[in-house]
């Protein structure tokens, strides 16, 4: 209690300081922190990418409240303890009156705590693991969740692929992979498919040869890998060099360009499930790939780039809807949220702080993301 007081005083202390030295009564200030460098680099830089257009194209329509708003960002370079470190600087120094961030799982669930205390509000544009908003009531997310995911991929398996054996490889060092696995496992078991192997890894390993070995002596029809993209592409090649050559297929984890420059042939035919595809938007969501490909050289927007940009959305909507910069008034404005016409759908916000959301399929064709399917919730 003591402690809890003291840390509250000195960011109540802190973000006084700062509004007195450097916060300019002109400005809405929104901090984001992301993965800009590092293992995950791709992540961050495209959910930083989607919520830079939305800040911008915010500002142009004339900002809210009378003022504009100014996105402030810290990279954790993917690394653990990093999103502490930035967003206590963001709230006890800069004084931000939300955060937006991030799109892994355990790096939301290192900031989400210091967010609850400090009463300021989190939206993650796509951590997927159910705890990250059960963290606290300030605690906000725009994409589905893993109990949804999980089952989506389990019937993929049993539906398209037509498999009855599994074998499940999981990064323990990932939150998300972790429940994942175990959402993916109960409603394969549930649909009559049988888990013949649970193999584990760490995030970052480079050789995967033994894990997929002892796999493969387990005859599985297939191989789900909740990972991440770079060791995903590199499980995808060594399975093939150990003579494991049957589907294997993930979650939204993989999605980066990378898993196809570093997966190269080995990733050719694998699918995964994910947020949103630039093939399968409404009309809000071409204007937004169009707008996206101005502002970023042609580049096309991925499932993060589109839920960045939403995230950032969202926040402005509630700020707008309860005419105030209030920690508290936002978030009940976050929580209100009803049907809002966002580029990955249709937004309303639950009782549990998620977004109950469709998932689409993509497979990896010639290098690129084929749209499959949509799975509506
Ligand atoms: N859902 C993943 C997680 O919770 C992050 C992610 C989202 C990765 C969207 C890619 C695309 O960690």
């Amino acid at each position: 209690m003591m402690k809890r007081t003291l840390f509250l005083f000195s960011i109540a202390a802190a973000s006084f300081l700062a509004g007195c030295s450097k916060t300019s009564t002109n400005e809405i200030l929104v901090g984001e922190f992301a993965s800009l460098t590092g293992k995950e680099a791709t992540f961050g830089t495209s959910s930083h990418e989607g919520t830079v257009l939305a800040i911008e194209e915010l500002n142009a329509a004339g900002g809210m409240l009378g003022k504009k708003f100014k996105l402030l960002t810290e990279d954790n370079q993917s690394k653990a303890g990093e999103s502490a470190n930035a967003v206590n600087k963001l709230i006890a120094k800069d004084g931000v009156v939300a955060i937006l961030g991030e799109v892994a799982s355990s790096r939301s669930l290192e900031a989400a705590p210091i967010c609850q205390k400090a009463a300021i509000p989190m939206i993650s544009p796509s951590s997927t693991n159910p705890k990250v908003t059960e963290t606290g009531d300030y605690i906000f997310r725009v994409c589905f969740i893993d109990p949804f995911q999980g089952p989506v991929m389990a019937n993929f398996a049993r539906a398209t692929l037509k498999a009855q054996k599994i074998a499940l490889f999981t990064d323990v060092k990932s939150d998300y992979s972790k429940g994942l696995a175990r959402f993916f496992k109960e409603a394969f078991t549930a649909a009559g498919g049988e888990i013949v192997a649970e193999l584990d890894f760490n995030g970052g390993d480079k050789d995967f040869k033994s894990q997929l070995t002892a796999m493969k002596a387990k005859s599985p029809e297939g191989v789900f890998l909740p990972g991440y993209y770079t060791d995903a592409a590199l499980i995808c090649i060594q399975a093939k060099e150990v003579g494991l050559n049957v589907p294997i297929f993930g979650g939204d984890g993989w999605e980066s360009e990378n898993l196809t420059l570093i997966g190269k042939d080995a990733v050719e035919g694998t699918y995964f499930s994910t947020h949103y595809s630039p093939d399968a938007g409404g009309p809000k969501g071409k204007a937004f790939v169009e707008a996206y490909k101005k502002r970023f050289n042609g580049k096309l927007p991925d499932a993060m780039a589109a839920l960045g940009y939403d995230s950032a959305m969202i926040l402005a909507d509630a700020i707008k809807r309860t005419n105030s910069t209030e920690g508290a008034k936002i978030r009940d404005a976050l929580a209100a949220t009803k049907d809002y016409d966002a580029v990955t759908g249709k937004i309303t916000i639950n009782a549990k702080r998620d977004a109950e959301k469709s998932a689409v399929i993509v497979q990896v064709k010639g290098g690129k993301f084929a749209y499959v399917q949509t799975i509506a919730p």
